[in-house]
């Protein structure tokens, strides 16, 4: 990167009668990170110019010697040849310079009807676009490997928590389509956003539209957009398709964190639930046997930064009058950490979570250990004419004996149970087992082996009906 303070800005120089402090031009350029959306103010510009021939502000030979320059010079930037200049302050004014600098005066005309104010708009608009499908496909491959381990554990028994004491047996399928309906609205949410993402800010110029007449309808085909921005002003200023990107990003980290909590502990010695293979997790300097659940525990960190970025952008949007400010090139920073830090996120959960091992005995284990089935009871009493309130008082006293005891409910003989209500039957034990109890609450939603392959099956479709 060149930083030379010699002559005032080529661009805008005009007006100015010496030339800006070298650190000013340092502190108020964004090409060090808004190069990252170099393809897509190309691809603007091709647009862009291709409309200006078409409504006659072009010739067709300046048109093609833009887009040829414009073509050369991304392929420079892709070679890693290209120069940045921080004395060009952004990537727009490099791109600029380059084009003016290889094609000559006609290079100059290309930023004719716009402004730098409806270009980066569109810029980020298009960078976003991108970003959000590819973000959409590994939010789609997320749950698929969501699916193909719930699909492995349709009848694995694990104790149901609240409180994260043991509550009710569930099958561990049945706990990951939990995960796998977050996905799914995580999903919906970002595709939502992209709709009023994919909607074209340039043409709006600096702030109030321009004097040439311009095809705002044929730019918007060109780059793909759904239509042309209804208000110039608006256009240009607001970043709140960003803000509202970034709270999307927040809440799917927000799932991801708490997947990464669980797989936490139950990959831990206490819980032992889950194998993790060894390459999503590192070892210790100092103690022999120790392996970390790194990734999970990452994610869950990194969390932090994307709503940190959520705040940013609040901030930085709030109280902005119209139109454009300056303040907006603080959008790109947050912006980009966020898609970084969720692409990040999502591919390593995508990778690892279809690679996880349950471990069924322990699970198994654990749900028997803790009283799980005591609901059960309660409810075979109510069948046998007990009010619910007095149902639970005795299997209340019931499980205070076998905590004294160290047995659970079904391990308990029948004369002992019958000493809580003498109600109580040799058919008990079919309700005092987990997979009794699981196979009971067979309805929608429900936790039935049955009914999570039902809801396996169904987001299966959902799934191949997205792809198609
Ligand atoms: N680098 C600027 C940004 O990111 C581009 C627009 C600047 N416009 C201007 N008139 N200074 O917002």
């Amino acid at each position: 990167m060149t930083d030379t303070n010699k002559t005032t800005n080529q661009q805008w120089g005009g007006r100015f009668s010496e030339p800006v402090d070298a650190f000013v031009a340092r502190f108020t350029a964004s090409v060090e990170f808004d190069q990252r959306m170099a393809k897509q103010d190309i691809q603007g510009s091709i647009a862009h110019a291709t409309m200006l021939a078409k409504v006659g502000v072009l010739t067709d030979e300046e048109r093609d010697q833009i887009i040829q320059g414009l073509t050369e010079i991304e392929q420079e930037i892709a070679r890693g040849e290209f120069e940045w200049s921080v004395e060009l302050e952004d990537v727009h004014m490099n791109i600029e310079a380059r084009l003016t600098q290889k094609i000559g005066i006609t290079g100059k005309k290309l930023h004719t009807g716009r402004s730098r104010n409806d270009q980066v708009a569109t810029d980020i608009r298009l960078y976003m676009r991108d970003e959000i499908d590819f973000l959409l496909e590994e939010v789609t491959r997320l749950q698929q490997g969501i699916l193909s381990l719930a699909e492995r554990n349709t009848d694995t028994i694990m104790p149901g928590f609240t409180h994260l004491q043991t509550a009710q047996p569930v099958t561990f399928g049945h706990h990951l389509m939990a995960w796998y309906e977050m996905a799914q609205r995580d999903y919906e949410r970002l595709a939502d956003c992209r709709k009023r993402v994919n909607i074209l800010p340039l043409g709006a110029a600096a702030l109030a539209g321009t004097t040439y007449p311009i095809d705002r309808h044929m730019t918007a085909d060109l780059l793909g957009f759904e239509r042309p921005t209804y208000n110039s002003l608006d256009s240009v200023s607001d970043r709140d398709f960003a803000i509202e990107f970034t709270s999307a990003a927040s809440i799917t980290m927000m799932h991801l964190s708490r997947w990464a909590e669980e797989l936490v502990m139950w990959a831990s010695a206490q819980f032992n639930f889950i194998f993790l293979p060894d390459r999503f997790c590192t070892g210790s300097s100092i103690m022999p046997q120790k392996k970390n659940p790194d990734v999970p525990e990452l994610v869950r960190g990194k969390t932090g930064r994307v709503y940190g970025h959520l705040m940013g952008l609040l901030t930085l949007m709030k109280s902005q009058c119209l139109a454009y400010n300056k303040d907006n090139q603080e959008d790109k920073e947050p912006l980009f950490d966020t898609v970084d830090t969720l692409r990040g996120s999502l591919r390593s959960f995508a990778d690892m979570i279809p690679a996880i091992e349950a471990r069924g005995e322990y699970m198994y284990e654990a749900a028997r250990r803790g009283f799980s089935t005591a609901t059960d009871l309660a409810d075979y009493l109510v069948r046998k004419g007990v009010a619910f309130r007095d149902a639970h008082e005795i299997v209340g006293k019931a499980v205070g004996f076998g905590v004294k005891e160290g047995r659970d409910l079904s391990e308990m003989t029948l004369e002992e149970l019958q000493g809580f209500g003498d109600m109580i039957e040799q058919d008990v034990f079919e309700v005092l087992t987990l997979e009794g109890s699981v196979a009971a609450r067979d309805h929608i939603g429900g936790t039935a082996p049955a009914q999570v392959k039902a809801a396996i099956e169904r987001a299966q479709a959902e799934l191949a009906d997205r792809l198609k």
